[in-house]
């Protein structure tokens, strides 16, 4: 089935899970416009101080079209996982129907929303992790390639595209979408849709500082960078001065802790806590421009499309626009027949 009807939605666009920047207003805009928003629990609650259930109530009072919640199913915290789960039937109880779920195995979220006619998309950066979710049940993917901010994928949306493309379900293009011209192009070249982040930063609704806003705006592709000094794994930034003093690598003490059997779980749980408090800062905080700043600002190659802060709808309606045009040209009977 296709994703926008899979999903009751109009315009094949997500606005992806985005720790420290999802909250409610952005979710709920990009939904109210045709596309459709994703709540990312540890966002909505830790950082814009929502109770979850309040927090799904607040986008309810702005709009009653559907949404989304991110799922990280990362098993190494039992007590991360219990509470993962708990969210999961807060959404569930709330009405929420697609779920997009992140590392680890899908398995038990299919098992607990397919039953109730929801829908599990499985972010994945290769094929292998892509046959895993489908085996455990998931009705689509997202495929993340290597221009994507957060953690980016290693391969390209085409090299991403050929790979998957004979699974039979609707493909998601992640990262490096910022205008209406790319939008089309990946919906030309075959994906079901799109899902970008970076772009929905720069918006009115987006509860981040004007300063990240606007270092998004003034961006270029290559002012991104990936960083491991955050979580341990390559991390879509921007330069900013203390990402050029401190570089880019691990440091030596995290590096053999990572490698060790044992001590590799302590090393991601101190990575976990400290990027999600450092995140949380510098998203709020603003002025990590200044020279004797140490936060970080997450953006990726999408910067390049982005010209301005304004409404997330604006956004949505212009994607909206390009489809209909590249529909209306005949020029992309994969994206018609999928989208
Ligand atoms: C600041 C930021 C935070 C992100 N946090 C998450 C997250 O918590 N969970 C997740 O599944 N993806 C996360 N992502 C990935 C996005 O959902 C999306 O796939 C990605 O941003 C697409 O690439 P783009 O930024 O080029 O549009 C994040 C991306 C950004 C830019």
């Amino acid at each position: 089935m296709s994703l926008t009807r899979q999903l009751g939605i109009e315009v094949p666009l997500i606005c992806g899970a985005m720790y420290p920047c999802s909250n409610p207003e952005l979710v709920a805009a990009v939904s109210a416009a045709g596309g459709i928003g994703v709540v990312q629990p540890l966002s909505m609650i830790y950082v814009y101080g929502h109770d979850l259930r309040e927090g799904f109530r607040l986008i309810r009072r702005i709009t009653d079209k559907p949404i989304g919640m991110n799922v990280l199913i990362e098993r190494s915290s039992k007590f991360y996982l219990d509470r993962m789960k708990g969210w999961l039937d807060v959404a569930l109880e709330e009405g929420v129907r697609f779920f997009v779920t992140s590392l680890g195995n899908p398995r038990w979220v299919v098992d607990r929303v397919a039953p109730l006619g929801g829908v599990v998309y499985h972010d994945v950066t290769e094929r292998k992790w892509a046959d895993k979710g489908l085996a455990a049940g998931v009705h689509g993917l997202i495929a993340v390639n290597n221009r994507a901010g957060g953690h980016a994928g290693p391969k390209s949306a085409a090299q991403l595209l050929d790979e998957l493309t004979d699974l039979g379900v609707p493909l998601v293009c992640a990262g490096g979408v910022g205008d209406e011209t790319a939008f089309a192009a990946a919906l030309a070249a075959g994906y079901a849709g799109v899902q970008m982040g970076t772009r929905f930063i720069a918006t009115d609704e987006c509860g981040a500082h004007d300063d990240y806003k606007q270092a998004i705006v003034a961006a270029t592709e290559a002012d991104i960078v990936l960083t491991e000094r955050v979580t341990g794994v390559p991390l879509a930034v921007i330069r900013t001065p203390y990402v050029e003093r401190i570089g880019l690598k691990a440091g030596p003490i995290a590096r053999w802790m990572l490698r060790g059997r044992r001590t590799k779980h302590w090393m991601r749980a101190i990575y976990a806590l400290r990027s999600a408090w450092q995140l949380k800062r510098a998203s709020l905080a603003g002025g990590a421009r200044e020279a004797s700043s140490k936060d970080y600002w997450q953006a990726g190659k999408s910067v390049a499309g982005i010209e301005r802060v304004e409404p997330a709808g604006a956004i949505v309606r212009r994607c909206a626009a390009a489809a209909a045009a590249l529909s209306a040209s005949g020029t992309a009977p994969t994206a018609r027949r999928r989208a």
